[in-house]
C-alpha cells in the first residue's frame, strides 16, 4: 500500500506541480503546552493514535496558535501568547509551526496557506476523533498569514469551531481574495486590526469578522512612529495583554469617520480574551497605551 501511494504521488508530482504544492501542510508540526508543561512543548504527530496518547486534556479548552510569514514556533508571538494564556487559565495550547513555507518568499508562503490550513483541519479532526478536542471549546488564533490559515481550517470544519481570532490578517494578495478569513469560518470571528489602511500597511482594513476591533484607529500604534512592522506585531501584543488583564474595552462605531476621529461612544465590548461565548457584531475602536499591557 505504501509503495503504491509513493508511486501514485510520484506520478502526480511528475505531471502536475500543484500536486506537490497541495502537500505543503504535510510539513506542519504541532506542539503542545499545558500548565504542567509550560516551557518545553511536546510535539504531537497528526495521527489519531498519537493524539490519543498525548497530554491534551479533553476537559479543558484548546487554543491553537498559528504564526505568519517569516515566523516559526519560536517567533515571539508564540511564547508571549502561550504564556499569557497559561497564566490566566488551565488550557491546552497547541502551537503550529509551518516555517518550512512561511520562511520562503511572501508569495510562496501565500501559496502554501490553503494546504497548511487544510492539514491543520485534518489534525483537528483527528483530535476530535481521539476525543481530545471538541470544536465547541476550540479557539483558533492566527497572525498575519496565519489568520488566513485558521480561516481555511475553520472552513474545512464547516464553520463549527467556537471561535477564530485573526490578528492583523495579511492584506497583500488577500484584499479582494474570496478565500481570505471570513465571518463564516467559525461561530464567532474576531479580528484585531493594528496595521491597516495605510499605503504600506500589512493588514486588511475591511471589517471581515463578526466583530472587528480597530486598535487606536487601526494603524500607527502608539510608540511605533509609522513603523509598520511594529504596528503589525502590536496585534499579538495587545491580544496577549487582553488575556492577562482583560482591560481593553472597545466602543461600537457607526462609521469609518468615527473610528478615525475617535468618536465612537456606543456599546462596549472587551477586545481579545479567551472567551468562547462572546456575542457581538460590528466595528469597534479601542484605545491603548504604548507599552505592555497597553
Ligand atoms: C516583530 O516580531 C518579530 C517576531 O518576534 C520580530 O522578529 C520583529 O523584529 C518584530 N518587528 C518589529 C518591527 O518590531
Amino acid at each position: 500500500m505504501e509503495r503504491f501511494l509513493f508511486v501514485f504521488f510520484a506520478a502526480l508530482a511528475a505531471c502536475n506541480a500543484n500536486a506537490i504544492s497541495a502537500r505543503q501542510g504535510s510539513f506542519n508540526t504541532y506542539h503542545l503546552y499545558t500548565s504542567q508543561n509550560i516551557r518545553i512543548p511536546t510535539a504531537i504527530p497528526p495521527t489519531e493514535a498519537a493524539i490519543r496518547v498525548s497530554d491534551i486534556n479533553p476537559n479543558l479548552k484548546t487554543v491553537i496558535v498559528v504564526h505568519g510569514h517569516g515566523g516559526s514556533m519560536g517567533t515571539s508571538l508564540n511564547p508571549l501568547v502561550k504564556d499569557a494564556l497559561l497564566t490566566r487559565e488551565d488550557v491546552n495550547v497547541i502551537v503550529v509551526d509551518w516555517s518550512v513555507f512561511a520562511s520562503q518568499s511572501y508569495s510562496n508562503a501565500v501559496t502554501a496557506v490553503p494546504s497548511v490550513g487544510t492539514f491543520l483541519a485534518g489534525f483537528i479532526s483527528q483530535a476530535v476523533i481521539a476525543e481530545k478536542v471538541s470544536l465547541a471549546t476550540l479557539h483558533l488564533v492566527g497572525f498575519d498569514l496565519g489568520a488566513h490559515v485558521v480561516g481555511f481550517a475553520g472552513r474545512v470544519l464547516n464553520g463549527n469551531v467556537a471561535r477564530i481570532t485573526g490578528l492583523n490578517p495579511s492584506d497583500s494578495q488577500w484584499g479582494s481574495n474570496s478565500q481570505r478569513l471570513s465571518i463564516s469560518d467559525a461561530r464567532y470571528v474576531e479580528v484585531i486590526h493594528t496595521d491597516s489602511g495605510l499605503m504600506f500597511s500589512n493588514g486588511i482594513h475591511d471589517a471581515i469578522g463578526h466583530v472587528d476591533f480597530y486598535v487606536n484607529g487601526g494603524n500607527n500604534q502608539p510608540g511605533c512612529f509609522y513603523n509598520n512592522g511594529c504596528s503589525h506585531n502590536r496585534s499579538w501584543e495587545v491580544f496577549a495583554a487582553s488575556l492577562t488583564h482583560d482591560h481593553l474595552i472597545g466602543n461600537l462605531c457607526g462609521t469609518w469617520l468615527q473610528i478615525s476621529l475617535n468618536t465612537c461612544r456606543s456599546f462596549t465590548l472587551p477586545m481579545g480574551t479567551n472567551d468562547l461565548e462572546k456575542i457581538g457584531s460590528g466595528m469597534y475602536r479601542v484605545n491603548t497605551g504604548r507599552t505592555y499591557p497597553y
